[in-house]
């Protein structure tokens, strides 16, 4: 791979401050200065260092994010602040973006990543990827209610796929779909004549929400987190 495509597919350098670099003497590969960005390296082997700084190559990137309240599960909008704000410029260079969508007020998880193939079979409708949401509403949730919301209810046509409830309180539980229609859970509870008042995704197929990270922080995958995703 061209030395210059692998610093630009870190985020580290473009093309342009790669060359610029280069010519100056500040990207050695192996230890030598390399004086031209479009020599080739082996990404998996070679020691790249630019700038001081040592270039781990990574074409990938996989985030777990805990979303704070106000932000939009975009990489840009034109009035509030979006997810992709909360990384770092070199992440954002690498093109991040969320995996799905939470409404601007609702809380915790999400898969922040530039993996758009994963990204987009965990999204099909027939992965059936399994979401849970803890929430509040504002009034109390009958037994009746939990059978309809679990068995199914029409959210404008659409009859949801079955699910399960979990009251902790009357008005508050964990619910755990396996799709994700746009405003799902806010219609849902509108269905059995209630409204949610708190939502915070907890896990998302085999993604647990890292309670040790506070709203708007964020940590890498583990090699088995992206494992346990590319196998789902
Ligand atoms: N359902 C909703 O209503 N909102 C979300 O953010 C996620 C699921």
């Amino acid at each position: 791979m061209r030395l210059d495509k692998m610093l630009s597919e870190c985020g580290i350098a473009s093309r342009k401050e790669s060359a610029r670099a280069a010519r100056a003497g500040q990207i050695t590969v192996n230890g030598m200065p390399v004086r031209n960005a479009d020599a080739k390296v082996d990404p998996e082997r070679d020691a790249v260092i630019f700038c001081g700084r040592p270039v781990q190559y990574r074409k990938y990137v996989y985030f777990l994010l805990n979303k704070p309240d106000g932000y939009v599960s975009a990489t840009e909008d034109g009035k509030d602040p979006v997810v992709t704000e909360l990384f770092p410029e070199e992440y954002r260079k690498m093109g991040i973006f969320p995996c799905g969508r939470l409404d601007k007020h609702t809380l915790g998880l999400m898969l922040i990543t530039n993996d758009g193939a994963l990204s987009h079979r965990l999204l099909a409708p027939k992965s059936h990827v399994a979401k849970s949401y803890r929430f509040c509403v504002k009034f109390p949730i009958s037994e009746e209610d939990v059978k309809e919301l679990e068995s199914g209810v029409d959210i404008g046509g659409y009859l949801t796929k079955p699910c399960q409830v979990r009251l902790d309180e009357e008005k508050s539980g964990v619910i755990t779909i396996i799709e994700g229609k746009y405003h799902q859970i806010k219609l849902m509870m509108e269905a059995v004549h209630n409204q949610i008042t708190y939502l915070e995704r907890i896990s998302f197929g085999p993604l647990i929400l890292d309670e040790s990270l506070s709203r708007g922080e964020w940590r890498e995958l583990s090699k088995e987190e992206i494992q346990a995703l590319q196998e789902h």
